[in-house]
């Protein structure tokens, strides 16, 4: 018998939740030694479908085969001791424990009964070095930064002798150097026989990547082919059913008077800020670039009271300010929109209202009473200004695709109406439609004075949607330049300054 040239295959699947279809009869067919490149919009169900696979949900149809073998898994746990591995959009990972229990969660080598530490670093050590990566099993998962964590979840696939890896979107918090070692790992894997589902919005890495490609739109395929033989145009026209013109909206804002200031600011601990000095007009998008780890999160969160500042001053309209707090800053109209959100700005078990009203909790009260109708109200308001893809507003928002909780998160923030936003990657894991639709908002807030200041790690979208950006490099400031008259290359060059 000729020898089967898919180590995946999924026909037929289908999955409800309710009376939602949200995969109606879909098929993946992944080669052996392969990337399989699987994209969509935001919702159109690309992390179900891995997850029927991975037997976290139950299919209401559908043929799945492992190595030419019929295959249905019941547990995450199955799926791992079959040679399939997932790493996760929205890591689950014990932060106060070590890399090396993490990596050894629910399988501890033991000893005489007693769980054997010199075994679980030895083997993490081993994994680590083969995938030239250099981390001490011994740290603490919460030391580490989102990437970094990212790569342990990725090693920790690649310890259970995986035959198929599932990366759901594991380059969102990724910096382009990580990327590389990312890629080096797959190549390294792929020529041992390893496959990969990649799934990601990032067009220019799955076309770098991927050897296939399958694309889904509404829980229904809409092309299979293999990388050389399709374009740009043709998976976007693939993902959102027309060909889109620019990703990016023309940037009609027009700045106003220097509204902050920030002078000499320095922080305490280490790694430091060091001497930061820069200012943003009102009604601004002001970009701040640099690799992951350059400190540029660091001085967002000066800007929102969490941290502390040792040295200089910031000055807002005028009058030094010194937040003590978030709360502080936000009774100053400030917000902060961040990288991430399971861990910062969500409220994974509540509805899209609750999540939607909570940092305003105060408008919905009516004599000190909360009022539910007028949550509702705003709520529904806020998922149509958004675009969220959703039932209704009393959905969970756990239940909703990675991109749709983004926009949630972001909506509350506009439900506020503050005048200085600041925001850390807000468009983590957001399609290429609704990312538009961001930044649309974006220059909107702009028009109407509110003043933004964004971190980026994508070229594009900083070159594409600010007025000035900022380049930190090793926690200095390496440059302030005018968006219209900069490039690449010198946001790279900027970037690298402190290195
Ligand atoms: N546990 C759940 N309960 C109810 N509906 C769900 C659940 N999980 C996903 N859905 C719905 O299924 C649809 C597909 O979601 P899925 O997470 O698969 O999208 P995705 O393609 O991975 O999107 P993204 O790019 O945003 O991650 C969405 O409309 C989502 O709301
Ligand atoms: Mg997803």
């Amino acid at each position: 018998m000729e020898e089967n040239e898919f180590i995946l295959t999924i026909d037929n699947l289908s999955k409800f939740f309710g009376k939602n279809r949200v995969l109606n009869n879909i098929f993946l067919h992944v080669r052996k030694s392969s990337v399989m490149g699987l994209m969509g919009e935001n919702g159109a169900g690309k992390s179900t479908m891995m997850k029927c696979l991975f037997g976290i949900y139950e299919k209401n149809s559908g043929v799945i085969t492992l190595d030419g073998k019929q295959i249905d898994f019941t547990s995450p746990k199955q799926a791992l001791e079959h040679g399939v591995a997932m790493v996760h959009q929205e890591l689950n990972q014990c932060l106060e424990r070590t890399i090396a229990d993490n990596m050894f969660l629910g399988r501890f080598p033991t000893k005489f009964g007693v769980v054997n530490e010199a075994k679980m670093a030895s083997e993490c050590n081993r994994i680590f070095n083969d995938l030239g990566l250099s981390f001490n099993p011994k740290e603490i998962i919460k030391n580490l930064s989102v990437s970094e964590r990212q790569m342990v979840e990725i090693a920790k696939a690649v310890s259970y002798d995986a035959k198929v890896i599932i990366l759901d979107e594991p380059t969102s918090s990724l910096s382009e150097k990580e990327v590389k070692k990312l890629f080096e790992i797959i190549r390294l894997l792929k020529a041992r026989g390893v496959s990969f589902v990649f799934i990601s919005h990032k067009m220019d890495e799955i076309f770098e990547i991927c050897d296939d490609i399958t694309v889904l739109r509404d829980g229904e395929v809409t092309l299979y082919k293999p990388v050389k033989d399709t374009n740009l145009n043709e998976v976007v026209a693939a993902m959102v059913g027309r060909s889109l013109e620019s990703r990016f909206p023309p940037l009609t804002n027009e700045p106003g008077d220097v509204i902050l200031q920030v002078k000499n600011l320095s922080t305490k601990f280490n790694p430091k800020l060091q001497n930061i000095s820069f200012d943003v007009r009102k009604g601004e998008i002001f970009g701040i670039y640099g690799l992951v780890g350059a400190g540029r999160s660091e001085l967002l969160e000066c800007l929102f009271g969490i941290r502390t500042i040792a040295e200089g001053e910031i000055i807002y309209k005028g009058k030094r300010i010194f937040f003590k707090s978030p709360k502080d800053a936000m009774r100053h109209n400030f917000a902060l929109v961040t990288e991430e959100r399971k861990f910062n700005g969500m409220f994974g078990v509540e509805t899209l209202t609750y999540n939607t009203c909570i940092t305003n909790i105060d408008q919905y009260k009516k004599f000190g009473v909360i009022v539910n109708s007028k949550m509702k109200k705003a709520a529904k308001e806020e998922i149509k200004k958004m675009h969220v893809k959703c039932t209704d507003e009393g959905d969970i928002i756990s239940s909703l695709s990675g991109g749709n909780q983004q926009k949630v998160v972001i909506g509350k923030w506009i439900e506020r109406n503050p005048d200085v936003f600041l925001m850390d990657e807000p468009t983590r894991g957001i399609d290429i439609m609704a990312k538009y639709q961001i930044y649309e908002l974006m220059i909107d807030l702009a028009k109407k004075g509110k003043t933004i200041i964004m971190i980026s790690s994508e070229m594009p979208e900083i070159l594409g949607v600010t007025n000035r950006i900022a380049v930190m490099s090793n926690y200095h400031l390496s440059g302030i330049v005018e968006t219209k008259k900069t490039n690449q290359e010198e946001l790279l060059r900027l970037s690298a300054k402190y290195l």
